[in-house]
């Protein structure tokens, strides 16, 4: 029959080995699935999209945003995370550039610059918008989502448009952004 010290001295020997294997566990499992909750891209951050001088009143540009893309394991850096439609505006307008997210505010497709370059439309429903993204019909449930633009100094030639990149829910009528 087993003594009763000898007992317990297996029993916390075992329990003592199981507790340092979980300690040691934890931080490596953590490790492993880390990148599964990592951050996204650098939403949110201003990026310098164009010069002043690139941008003519009345014709929209479409210009790629650069971020930092991460599936579950590996980063890469300056990946095209998104495109924004720059729109200069006359002089006198309240702000000398306007920016819209080029994601469709229906169910997220490119929107495109129309064939008469007078209006903005979306291929992949039809939703159609003014240049200046307001809705032309009933497709989208709002209107193109504006970004926000730093102050520009219009008397500067070569100032520069700089634009902070974020992502919307779809298909609300709100503008709410995604975190
Ligand atoms: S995604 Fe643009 S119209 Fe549906």
């Amino acid at each position: 029959m087993p003594h009763r010290r000898d007992f317990l001295y297996r029993f916390g020997t075992f329990s003592l080995g199981g507790l340092m294997g979980a300690v040691l566990a934890v931080p490596g499992v953590r490790y492993l699935l880390s990148p599964l909750f990592a951050a996204g891209s650098g939403a949110g951050e201003y990026q310098t999209l164009a010069r002043l001088v690139d941008l003519k009143v009345g014709s929209p540009r479409l210009f790629p945003v650069l971020g930092d893309k991460q599936d579950a394991w590996v980063k890469y850096p300056k990946e095209p995370v998104g495109s924004v439609w720059l729109v200069r505006q006359p002089e006198g307008a309240p702000t000398p550039v306007v920016a819209f997210s080029a994601q469709c505010p229906h169910a997220g497709c490119p929107v495109a610059l129309a064939a008469d370059a007078r209006t903005f439309q979306c291929p992949c429903h039809n939703s159609s918008f003014t240049l200046e993204g307001r809705v032309r019909n009933q497709i989208p449930p709002r209107g193109m989502d504006t970004l926000k633009i730093e102050p520009i100094d219009a008397s500067l030639p070569d100032a520069e448009v700089r634009v902070q990149f974020r992502r919307f829910q779809l298909g609300c009528e709100e503008q709410k952004p995604l975190v």
